[in-house]
C-alpha cells in the first residue's frame, strides 16, 4: 500500500508533466482504492437533487463541527514543536504542489463553472504574487522550522497517508469520470477547512511560530471559497452537469481520505517524536 501510494504519487507527477494514460498497474491500485474508499463510505440517503446534496452537506458539516477529534485537540493542546515537524511533513506534498492539478480540471467545466473555480485558484496563487501564493507560504512555514522546502525530501519522508491527499485531487481532477465528483469534494474541504485549521493556528500560537499564515490565511479565506464551492455546484446544476449522488460520494470519500491522513499524521508524530533530517524516512506504515 505505501510503496503503491508513492507509485501513483510518482505517476500522476509525470502525467502533469505530460498528459498520459497510467500505467496499468498503477491504474489499477488507483481504481480500487477510490472504489473501495466510496463503497465503504456510501450512505443510505444519496441526494437526487442540489437542494437535497446541499442539506446533507450541510448536516454532515456540523456533525464535523460539533465534535472535535482527538487527533486535532492534541494538535491544539499537547504536541510538540518537534511532533508538528512531523505533522508539517506529511502534508508537505500537498503544501508544495497545492491546487496545480486543478488546472486539468478547468476545461472539463463550462465557462459558468468555471468562474468560481477562477476565483478560488486566483486566491490559492496568491492573486498572481508568489510571495502569497499558499505554496510559498509552506516554504515560509518549512523554512522557518529549518526543514527542507524541495519536493524530492518528502517523497522519502512520507508515508502512504501524506501522498493519498494530493493523489486524491489529482484523480478528482484528471481521471474521474465526472467532475461531479470534485465539485462536491471542494466544497465540503473548503467548508471545514475554516473551524478545522483551528487546530494549527492554536499550535502556532502556543509554539510562537511566526510562519502562520498557511493556516490562518486558509482559516480566513475559505469561508469565501465555500461560498464559491456552492456556485460552483448551482453552475453545474444549471446546465445539467451536476450529478448530485457523484458530488455526494466524493464529499464522503474526501472527508474519509482526509480525515484518514490527517489522524495517521498525528499518529506518526507521536510515535516518531523527533523530526530527523536524515532519519525521517519511515515507511513501515
Ligand atoms: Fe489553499
Ligand atoms: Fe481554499
Amino acid at each position: 500500500m505505501s510503496n503503491m501510494q508513492k507509485e501513483l504519487f510518482l505517476a500522476n507527477r509525470a502525467c502533469i508533466k505530460q498528459l498520459k494514460t497510467l500505467d496499468p498497474r498503477v491504474a489499477q491500485f488507483e481504481r480500487e482504492w477510490i472504489d473501495s474508499t466510496i463503497n465503504k463510505t456510501l450512505t443510505a440517503k444519496v441526494p437526487e437533487n442540489l437542494t437535497a446534496l446541499r442539506q446533507q452537506l450541510a448536516d454532515l458539516v456540523e456533525l464535523d463541527r460539533s465534535e472535535v477529534p482527538p487527533s486535532a485537540a492534541y494538535v491544539a493542546e499537547h504536541m510538540t514543536l518537534e511532533e508538528f515537524k512531523i505533522l508539517v511533513q506529511e502534508f508537505a506534498l500537498d503544501g508544495l504542489t497545492e491546487a496545480q492539478v486543478f488546472y486539468h480540471l478547468m476545461p472539463r467545466l463550462s465557462l459558468a463553472a468555471q468562474m468560481p473555480m477562477l476565483r478560488m485558484m486566483i486566491d490559492e496563487f496568491g492573486s498572481g504574487n508568489l510571495k502569497r501564493s499558499h505554496t510559498t507560504l509552506y516554504i515560509d512555514l518549512l523554512k522557518e522550522l529549518e526543514m527542507p522546502v524541495d519536493l524530492e525530501f518528502y517523497i522519502d519522508a512520507n508515508s502512504s497517508a501524506g501522498f493519498s491527499f494530493p493523489n486524491m485531487f489529482c484523480w478528482l481532477a484528471m481521471r474521474a469520470d465526472d467532475p461531479s465528483y470534485f465539485s462536491g469534494v471542494i466544497t465540503y474541504f473548503e467548508t471545514v477547512v475554516p473551524f478545522f485549521f483551528e487546530c494549527y493556528t492554536a499550535i502556532c500560537e502556543r509554539l510562537q511560530i511566526k510562519a502562520h499564515a498557511y493556516y490562518s490565511e486558509h482559516v480566513h479565506i475559505d469561508v469565501f471559497h465555500a461560498i464559491e464551492g456552492q456556485r460552483l455546484l448551482k453552475a453545474m446544476d444549471a446546465t445539467g452537469d451536476l450529478d448530485t449522488a457523484k458530488a455526494w460520494r466524493g464529499i464522503c470519500m474526501g472527508r474519509d481520505i482526509t480525515n484518514a491522513a490527517f489522524d495517521a499524521a498525528v499518529d506518526k508524530a507521536r510515535r516518531l517524536k523527533h523530526f530527523d533530517k536524515e532519519r525521517a524516512v519511515e515507511r513501515a506504515i
